[in-house]
């Protein structure tokens, strides 16, 4: 048989079954594990689909066991032989291919390999607990090329693909095209800084890196494309945060003549297929859930609704208590929110809530303190129980529904945006830490009825963006305090606590969008600079519309059960942004700087230091 028949005969490793017994096949890829048991040689040959082991046999082919003596990791092969059942001891169940093994007639070498950095092989692909895979993430990504190779990282690619490619096939049965946008542009307002790109043409001006498509797919509806959609880089450079990359990938959409129930409608089976991909299933509609009631409920507006245990105020049943720290916060016109932490008394010391939650936890949320509260033989019990009076303690047994063996926390500030956050956060903590979110369910929902506007140091700024359709209370505002009341018509689509998509319905009259930038302080001369061409395109019969953007690496790492973004991406940055394999951003050379009539600063920092 010629190489070249091989090749096109060639059957991938773990794909071969007890169907193929006594069959002769063809298999390419690397070595992975090596096992030299006295006379039989055993390796496994791993590829896109996972390992299969080899057996070389002295007796049967001596020339062939003194070449395979000479293999070694990652030296990449082609081989040929037997499919043989496994017997007795032998088979190895947590292998989808446990219960064969080739022996081997025939063996190429392609390429020797050096000695990996970390070893590739999965501990779920041979039965060695030494084997777990710990290692450093800067050396991954310096190999990642290597690192790709492990089967996890395949199979995550190999989801990740079919995730896109069911995401197109869903759309394009919805009647949406696929239009590209451009990469060198104008800057975008979605809340971060830019990248920009020098021009070498126009002296002293520069391209901006979309944050995302957003202003070029309102101008395809103006264009009359009513259903657009693209899975697209989008560029931010912001401050580093886990699930954030300076460049990552959005599935972006836009629909013309619809209203927000229509997007709804659209995403959640979109969303289903998404998890199905991966066997995985949720159920719709999905909820929804106010901005307002997310805040007061869970402390975020990305609630975690796989787990209840709702944030209960409690401000107006305490108003005359007797406990000094609660009277004197409610007084100064705080609040007092709590959680029933159900059936944990007796894991929870009273050393534990005091001298861990109280002292270190809670202040590391930016809370003062905490107050607890167990519930034992239908009564409280706690330190500072005897500072409530029988109606108070009925008040709270009432409004937290507490039973025997709950713990209630509780949170005080004179400040509420802080009792929310605080809150929220022990929440979110307590939950992890005693179990009470079941990792294998997916909660998604829509958070609604976001406010248009919010001040950020001191200044009106969008909580969205400046293309947000403002509720009707818009129209008459003057104050900042009207501004401040009036709601948008976004909605975020949140899954598990983490917020996977944002969008909105549109404005589409260039008087709102005018007025809007002005609200945002941008001067005539500003909007007509940064933004006239998008106001003016909003003059030639807009249609209404709106749509939304998923951040694709946050659903399949989601989808994945990956830890990380970074784990679905296949050659992402750092959490610094920086790319150790590359070792991108790098310095130019002055003749690069010089054409671009760029200056040179001088100073050479270790960007990796
Ligand atoms: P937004 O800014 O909310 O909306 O972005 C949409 C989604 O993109 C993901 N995302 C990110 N993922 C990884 N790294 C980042 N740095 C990053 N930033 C955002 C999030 C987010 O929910 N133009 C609007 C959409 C619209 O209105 O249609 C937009 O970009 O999952």
């Amino acid at each position: 048989m010629t190489e070249n028949q091989l090749w096109k005969n060639r059957r991938y490793c773990a794909e071969l079954t007890e169907k193929d017994y006594n069959q002769t096949v063809h298999c390419c890829g690397w070595i992975d594990t090596i096992r030299d048991h006295g006379q039989l040689l055993f390796m496994h040959l791993r590829d896109k689909s996972g390992v299969v082991q080899l057996v070389f046999d002295p007796e049967k082919d001596k020339d062939l066991h003194a070449q395979a003596e000479q293999l070694r990791n990652e030296y990449c092969v082609s081989i040929s032989g037997t499919i043989v059942e496994r017997v007795g001891e032998a088979k190895n169940d947590a292998l989808p291919t446990g219960h064969l093994e080739i022996h081997v007639q025939s063996l190429s070498v392609y390429s020797s390999s050096k000695t990996p950095p970390f070893v590739l092989t999965e501990k779920s692909q041979v039965d060695d607990d030494s084997s777990e895979f710990k290692v450093d993430e800067d050396l991954r990504l310096k190999y990642r090329y290597l690192d790709l190779r492990r089967t996890s990282m395949q199979e995550k690619m190999i989801a990740r693909y079919k995730i896109m490619k069911v995401i197109r096939d869903y759309l394009d049965e919805q009647g949406f095209i696929d239009v590209e946008t451009p990469v060198l542009t104008k800057s975008t307002p979605e809340g971060a800084r830019d990248y920009l790109v020098p021009s070498r043409h126009h002296d002293n001006t520069f391209y901006a890196l979309p944050q995302s498509p957003q202003m070029f797919k309102q101008l395809l509806m103006v264009s009359g494309f009513d259903k657009y959609y693209q899975i697209v880089k989008c560029f931010r450079d912001e401050d580093l945060r886990p699930n954030r990359q300076p460049e990552f990938t959005q599935l972006d959409l836009e629909a013309s003549f619809i209203d927000e129930a229509y997007i709804y409608n659209l995403l959640e089976p979109l969303v289903k297929k998404v998890f199905a991909v991966v066997g995985k299933e949720i159920s719709a509609p999905f909820p929804h859930i106010t901005y307002h009631d997310a805040m007061e409920l869970y402390g975020n507006d990305h609630p975690d609704l796989r787990f209840d245990m709702k944030m209960v105020d409690v401000s107006e049943k305490l108003r005359n208590v007797n406990y000094k720290i609660f009277n004197s916060i409610l007084a100064s016109g705080g609040s007092i929110k709590g959680i029933n932490v159900k059936g944990k008394a007796s894991e929870m010391s009273k050393n534990m809530l005091q001298e861990e939650l109280a002292k270190k936890v809670v202040p590391s949320f930016g809370g003062k303190g905490m107050s607890w509260m167990k519930m034992e033989n239908g009564a409280l019990n706690s330190n500072v129980v005897q500072f409530f009076s029988e109606d108070e303690q009925k008040a709270l047994i009432e409004s937290f529904n507490a039973e025997d063996g709950d713990v209630l926390l509780f949170i005080a500030d004179s400040n509420k945006a802080v009792v929310n956050d605080v809150c929220g956060r022990l929440r979110l903590y307590v939950a992890e830490k005693w179990g009470f979110i079941d990792k294998n369910k997916i909660a998604p929902c829509w958070v609604t009825d976001f406010p248009m506007f919010e001040l950020k140091d001191g200044r009106l700024s969008s909580m969205h963006h400046p293309f947000t359709q403002p509720d009707h209370a818009f129209s008459s505002a003057s104050s900042t305090d009207d501004y401040l009341a009036v709601n948008s018509r976004a909605y975020d689509l949140v899954i598990n606590g983490e917020e996977v998509g944002g969008g909105s319905i549109r404005i589409h009259d260039s008087e709102i969008q005018t007025k809007i930038f002005s609200v945002l302080g941008l001067s005539k001369t500003d909007i007509q600079e940064k933004f006239g061409f998008f106001v003016n395109a909003l003059q030639f019969g807009t249609p209404p519309h709106g749509g939304l953007a998923l951040g694709m690496d946050r659903l399949v790492a989601m989808a994945t059960d990956s830890d990380s973004i970074r784990e679905v991406i296949a050659f992402p940055k750092n959490r610094v942004a920086f790319c150790p394999l590359t070792q991108a951003p790098s310095h130019v050379s002055d003749e690069q700087l010089t054409e671009l009539k760029l200056a040179c600063i001088k100073e050479e920092v270790s960007i990796t230091d």
